[in-house]
């Protein structure tokens, strides 16, 4: 048989084939997600995240310091709020002594090169499990805001290098740019969770905070899953309102927004790979019926090929093993 072209000759052997790659991952790749608690050498196991943590903050700094040394350079931390701490307008989120606000401070004094990013949203302070305030039935968008504002600058004020605002109100990112400005905190980046989903793969992670929303759903604020337009609307106004960098979430069952995204915009892309994806894996693999490193490596490689620049994902350290 004559054949012009034979496609095979590039996947000929292992050599070749990583010649000729068009997608590779590197440990600079990775946003490494942290679930901080209150009290000194605790080491709590999340149930629907298998050999994944909410650890105290001296067990969580020897951790960021593993990773540095490892080749990880980003985290992102969510903290868990005490019970008695929480209420309707969300205070404790930008306590200059709350437990976000120390773990920062710790973890920049430890591994001052680390990128430490931040989750701002009000859910794991709000007695409602909502992301920001609410009235009768409704999460308002205004005075959250304000709020989100005031929780950001914390941040910033703590040490904090990007903050993350993952909660979906209208007109957060220009807010939160303004009031950083104001303060002169001109070093601040935001990583604005552009096109954040309202999906059902968030359940692990609502178990890892005790944040579930206490009544209704977040449909009012996160997104429509039917929708791809408004995922690039979302996009581009966060980025006109000063976005550093632009967040997709969830991460597999969205890849095509990942690259509508990408191509739509002129800041980097990143995306979520979540804790119900996480979860995905893990079951699958407990049962037998996936082999789990080459599930994760397969999964982290199609983000980036959907045009991902950067992944937040639980298996950040996994992945850099994996890789190494
Ligand atoms: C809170 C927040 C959520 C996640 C990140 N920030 C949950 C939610 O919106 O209910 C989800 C992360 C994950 O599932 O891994 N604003």
């Amino acid at each position: 048989m004559y054949l012009q072209r034979r496609n095979r000759i590039l996947r000929a052997t292992p050599a070749i084939r990583s010649l000729v790659a068009e997608t590779t991952l590197t440990p600079s790749d990775f946003i490494a997600p942290l679930f901080i608690d209150e009290g000194v050498d605790i080491k709590t196991e999340i149930a629907s995240m298998p050999n994944y943590y909410r650890n105290s903050l001296d067990i969580t700094v020897k951790e960021v310091k593993e990773m540095w040394s490892m080749g990880i350079k980003c985290v992102l931390l969510f903290i868990k709020c005490k019970e008695e701490l929480k209420d309707n307008t969300g205070k404790e989120a930008w306590n200059k002594n709350g437990l976000m606000q120390r773990s920062i401070k710790a973890i920049k004094d430890a591994v001052p090169e680390m990128v430490v990013m931040t989750d701002v949203a009000l859910d794991p302070y709000s007695s409602f499990g909502h992301d920001g305030i609410v009235k009768g039935t409704e999460i308002v968008n205004d005075e959250t805001v304000e709020a989100l504002v005031k929780m950001s600058i914390s941040h910033a004020q703590a040490g904090a290098d990007f903050v993350a605002p993952s909660d979906m109100m209208d007109g957060r990112i220009g807010a939160i740019r303004k009031g950083l400005e104001d303060e002169g905190f001109t070093k601040t980046g935001i990583m604005a969770y552009s096109a954040k989903y309202a999906s059902c793969f968030y359940g692990p992670f609502r178990d890892a905070l005790d944040s579930a929303p206490g009544f209704g759903d977040k449909k009012t604020y996160q997104m429509n899953y039917a929708n791809r337009i408004e995922a690039v609307k979302e996009a581009l106004m966060d980025v006109e309102e000063g976005a550093d960098i632009v967040m997709v979430k969830p991460g597999l069952p969205y890849l095509d927004i990942v690259r509508e995204v990408k191509d739509a915009v002129d800041v980097p892309v990143s995306v979520y790979n979540i804790s119900g994806e996480y979860a995905m894996i893990k079951a699958a693999a407990k049962m037998g019926w996936i082999d789990e490193d080459k599930a994760i490596i397969e999964t982290l490689t199609s983000f980036k090929r959907a045009g991902a620049d950067l992944i937040a994902t639980y298996f950040a350290r996994d992945a850099v093993k994996l890789i190494g």
